[in-house]
This record gives structure tokens, sequence and C-alpha cells, in this order.
């Protein structure tokens, strides 16, 4: 089965679905940085795709250099779901996710998202009907529940025995959104009441907290971590499945790939619109040489040139500042 993404090195080391961020550009990268890395798309409108299948070719132009890579689907309807799932494996997904964490406004008042932990029903029914046209494994992401998590377990439970596949939990409540800090207690208590793989999620930055939240879990999902530096994912996949613990990138080292990124990230679409785009990620590499002289510019770029040359700026005087 093509990317079977279970079959993937033990403990699992998966870079989370961010709207925004988790583009094709992006996810190339990061199997440039480690291979060993599965990789969700961002969330895709299940019933959009169910009525513009066309959209496929654009939101999933998978190739084998992307895979592993599960597609994530968020929407209501079971046939739908249906629909969106069998066009994901035709085009060679490794799997599909449901989310059912999404906490956005815009989402819960379609009754979709994180609005499906107060649906079990209809949480099982999507999941039986997507496990009923495809032959990939059925995921699920989720949080600790709407208020609380005291229904974490059987939430789990019913998926589990509506047939899924495996299942993810950010450690926060849908009431919490991004606030305080993620708890993987429960998590735990899940992976011990069920038989699938379960992965944590929320608030892994590096491979020491990695190592430290994996506890009987089968791998950890990173997020926001892997935007500000993607070799986050190559250190907690060097800790968690080599046990080797390697020192952190400085910036300097990382821009064959940043200029390499940009470069994909351009050909992605128009160029000046890619280029746009692409700020929000030079931000952060500009934050991580310590050249807030170049955050201006960083915000104002609209063409890969201009990218380039401030790739190029960081790489100059790095050469300058360095010991002799
Ligand atoms: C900008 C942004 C976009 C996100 N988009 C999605 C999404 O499309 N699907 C999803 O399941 N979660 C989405 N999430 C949630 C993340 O996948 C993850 O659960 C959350 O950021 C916590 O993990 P972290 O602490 O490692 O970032 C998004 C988060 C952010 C910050």
């Amino acid at each position: 089965m093509t990317g079977h993404w279970t079959h993937s090195p033990k403990p699992i080391v998966i870079l989370a679905p961010m709207d925004g961020y988790t583009d094709r550009a992006f996810r190339r990268l990061v199997k440039r940085i480690e291979p060993r890395i599965v990789l969700f798309t961002e969330f895709l409108s299940a019933t959009e795709l169910a009525k513009k299948p066309k959209l496929a070719d654009d939101w999933m132009d998978i190739e084998t250099q992307d895979q592993p890579l599960v597609v994530q689907l968020y929407g209501k309807d079971a046939s739908d779901f249906k629909v969106a799932a069998r066009l994901a494996e035709d085009r060679g997904a490794a799997g599909i996710d449901l989310n059912m964490g999404c906490p956005a406004r815009r989402i819960v008042a379609h009754q979709h998202g994180s609005a499906l932990m107060k649906n079990i029903d209809l949480a099982c029914e999507l999941v039986a009907g997507v496990k009923s046209v495809v032959n990939i494994p059925v995921s699920v992401k989720t949080r600790l529940g709407w208020e609380h998590a005291d229904d974490l377990v059987p939430f789990g439970l019913k998926l589990e025995a509506a047939g899924l596949d495996a299942m993810t939990v950010h450690g926060r409540t849908y009431a919490q959104k991004f606030s305080g800090n993620a708890d993987w207690t429960e998590i735990y208590e899940l992976k011990a009441a069920l038989r699938i793989p379960v992965f944590g999620n929320g608030d892994v930055v590096d491979a020491t907290s990695a190592q430290a939240m994996l506890g009987n879990l089968n791998g950890v999902m990173i997020g926001r971590a892997a935007v500000s530096d993607p070799y986050v994912l190559r250190a907690v996949a060097a800790s968690l499945i080599d046990n080797i613990q390697l020192p952190q990138l400085q910036a300097i080292d990382q821009l064959g790939d940043w200029r390499y990124f940009a470069t994909e990230m351009v050909r992605m679409g128009t160029p000046d619109a890619m280029a746009r785009r692409f700020r929000k990620f030079l931000i952060h590499l500009v934050t991580l040489a310590n050249r807030l002289d170049l955050r201006r510019d960083s915000t104002q770029v609209t063409s890969l040139n201009q990218i380039l040359t401030i790739i190029d700026r960081i790489e100059e005087s790095s050469a300058v500042s360095a010991p002799v």
C-alpha cells in the first residue's frame, strides 16, 4: 500500500496540519530536512472537494518525495467525506485524517471540527463511512474535550469501535483554544484504554520536551515549533527514533534549505503572491538568525529575488562575524 504511514519508524514524528503554513512547499522543506517525518495536509473541505473534484488536482498534488502524506478533511456530511476520501486515496494519500478539533468560530458554527466532539454518533458515522470506501488508514485529530477531558476515553472507544485506525489528541480543550499549557495526562489514559496508535500534540518545542512528553504514546505531532525552526523535527526524530542528541543547527547552516524552500514556494503559484506568502516564514528565519534589522524588509518582499537577497545578507553578515 503506497506510503502506508503506520509503517514509519517508531515512535512516529508527525508534522501537524496548520492551515496557511503546511502547504506543499513547507512539507517539502520538512522532508528534505528529515525524511522520516509523517506529513499532514492543512485541513481541506470535504464538501468543497465533493462539489468540485477538480480542486484535488491542486490540493492533492502528491509526489513520491511528499510521502507519507495524510490528507486531512473537515466537514460534517458523510457522503462528502466519502467522495473526498476516495479522491485522496486515488491521488496516493497515505491516510485520511478527520478534523474533530478545530476550534475556529466559522468551523464550529457549521458543526464541523471541534463540534464533532459533541456529536459522537455523527463522528462515528463519518469514520465508518470513510472506512467503508478506502483501504488506507483512517485517523482522527481532536482535542481533550469540549470544556473538560472527562469524555475523551469514551469518545476514543466509540471511534475505535467504528473502525478508527489511529487518533491524535491536542492536549487542550475546545474552550481553551490555544491558552494555557497543553496537558497530556488524559492522552496517556486514552492510550491505555485503546488498542489503536495514539499520538500526542501540543507544546512540543524540542527534543527534550518530546522525550519528556512521549510517555506511553506511539508518537508526537509538532506544529508551531516546526514553523519557527523546521530543524526541530530532525532533532526530535533523532532523539526519539535513534536516541541521539543533535546540537541545534544555527540559522547560517540552514540557508541552503531556506533557498530551496523559497524557490519551491514561488513555483507553487503566482510568483508575487507566493513571495508575499513567504513573508511569515522569512520573519522566522530572520529571528532565528538574530537579524532583526532585516525584519522590516522581510515583511515587504514581493519576489523570489528579494527573498534570496535577504538570505544572502544573513550569510554575508555571518561570514564577516565568524571567528578567525
Ligand atoms: C496557524 C495554525 C493553523 C492550524 N491549522 C490546523 C488544521 O488545518 N488542522 C488541524 O487539525 N489543526 C490545525 N492547527 C492546530 C495544530 O495542528 C496543533 O494541534 C496545535 O498548533 C498545537 O500543536 P503545537 O503546540 O505543536 O503547535 C493549526 C494551528 C495553527 C497555529
